[in-house]
């Protein structure tokens, strides 16, 4: 079940972008970089401007007069993406940016927000917005100039959709809908030069190292600072370094897929996953034993069910929580016939939401499993009409079962195991996957 592609993703601490390139990616800065700075090297330790992504999830780290986008590649002038930010007194930096979370004003949605001294900039899709720059306080009052750094908090995350803005050791909360401002003072965190909200988790960073802060109670919880060059770029001496390959989705096949209840989406291949749910920041692999430690040689089958993502390889049944931080379930692993009453090795595995059944696939058949039983019993067993599926889920739009770096797409489990003719295979593409053509 490990497959050729896998050596295509390298495993390593680093979250591996598969963020495709920007739109504004040409040499069209060529000339322009005359008049700026010599190109930095964020592998020297810099300590960031500000971190914000864009609407389409492409991170850009800011430095002087200079970007990164996203996790690879060298710095390049941040006027080729930010047409304005230099015509405005040349400061060639910017304080702080954020990218808005704001459901309420779909106007205001995912635009990415710059700081300049006691001026705003919105952007969307690279352009500036119209009546921009203002002064800060028209946007977002009570707010104050010269800022250090920014970062959105959504409702959820946040009491309601909200800004935290550091300046010195102070931290703005600013609520979006009411324009309140909540001064406070996290004396544990250094002061932020930056911050940056990925995967949901919250980062202050302050020379180039980086902490985890709580966004409501500022907690920090483990070990802090860390060096950034470990995590957020790919650096020579740091992690593993050397050049990150991304796949080609006619070669990217996988070994396990689902979605668990909150909608988050795994993709399994060889030693290493990824979040296909997180477009709003990027695509992004991981080694699997990063989430889920006692799994460091890859997958066979995984599925979700009832809070709880069930991992097989070979003859074990790892059951973990599904909330973060994942912990295995006391008693684990079992073994397949005392979890389910079946010999491994399995292929693909899949539950529907709101059902009781486990589609088992091995080889060419289907065995259908009630999870809702005891002891648990192979309630149904049928030929399957394709052969070689490795991965499998079901999701609101039905089954999508992936052979090689194709998937087939059916309706029900039933119309897959009893369809007389098998639908045309899809291709993985780059929206899927994150691969390239
Ligand atoms: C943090 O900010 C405060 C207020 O601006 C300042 O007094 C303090 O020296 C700063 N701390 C560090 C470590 O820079």
């Amino acid at each position: 079940m490990f497959s050729v592609a896998t050596a295509k993703y390298t495993s390593f601490n680093v979250p591996l972008t598969l963020t495709l390139k920007g739109p504004l990616d040409h040499d069209h800065d060529h000339e322009d970089q005359a008049h700026h700075k010599a190109n930095p090297d964020r592998c020297d330790g810099i300590e960031f401007d500000a971190i914000a992504p864009d609407e389409k999830g492409h991170t850009f780290f800011f430095k002087g007069d200079h970007l990164w986008n996203g996790f690879n590649g060298p710095a390049q002038v941040s006027s080729a993406f930010f047409k304005e930010l230099d015509d405005y007194h040349h400061l060639g930096h910017v304080d702080a940016a954020f990218r808005m979370h704001n459901k309420e004003k779909p106007k205001d949605h995912d635009h990415i927000y710059f700081f300049l001294d006691d001026k705003v900039f919105s952007y969307y899709n690279h352009s500036l917005e119209e009546g921009y720059p203002k002064d800060i306080q028209l946007d977002f009052p009570g707010v104050p100039g010269h800022l250090d750094a920014a970062v959105e908090c959504p409702k959820g995350e946040c009491n309601s959709d909200s800004v935290l803005f550091f300046k010195g050791d102070e931290v703005y909360n600013y609520d979006i809908a009411t324009q309140s401002v909540k001064e406070r003072q996290w004396a544990h965190l250094p002061n932020c030069t930056s911050a940056f909200r990925w995967l949901e988790q919250y980062y202050c960073f302050h020379g180039h190292n980086f902490t985890r802060f709580h966004p409501v109670s500022g907690e920090v919880n483990g070990v802090y600072p860390k060096d950034a060059r470990h995590y957020f770029m790919r650096c020579p001496n740091f992690g593993h370094g050397g050049e990150a390959k991304v796949p080609k989705c006619s070669e990217v096949t996988l070994d396990a897929i689902t979605s668990d209840d909150s909608g988050k989406t795994y993709a399994f291949t060889g030693h290493i996953y990824m979040r296909l749910d997180t477009h709003r920041d990027g695509k992004h692999a991981f080694p699997i034993a990063r989430t889920w430690k006692e799994l460091d040689k890859g997958v066979d089958a995984v599925f979700s069910y009832s809070d709880k993502i069930y991992i097989i390889k070979g003859n074990q049944v790892y059951i973990y929580k599904s909330a973060a931080p994942s912990t295995l379930i006391e008693g684990y692993p079992k073994s397949l016939k005392e979890e389910l009453g079946i010999e491994g090795p399995v292929n693909a595995a899949f539950v529907c939401a709101d059902h009781h059944i486990v589609h088992i696939i091995q080889g060419q058949k289907m065995q259908d499993i009630d999870l809702s039983a005891t002891p648990r019993v192979v309630a149904r067993e049928v030929p399957l009409p394709i052969a070689g599926i490795e991965a499998g889920m079901c999701g609101p739009d039905g089954v999508k079962v992936y052979v090689g770096s194709k998937f087939y797409h059916y309706e029900t489990p039933r119309l897959l195991a009893f369809s007389k003719m098998s639908p045309e295979p899809k291709k993985i593409t780059p929206d899927m996957m994150g691969c390239v053509e």
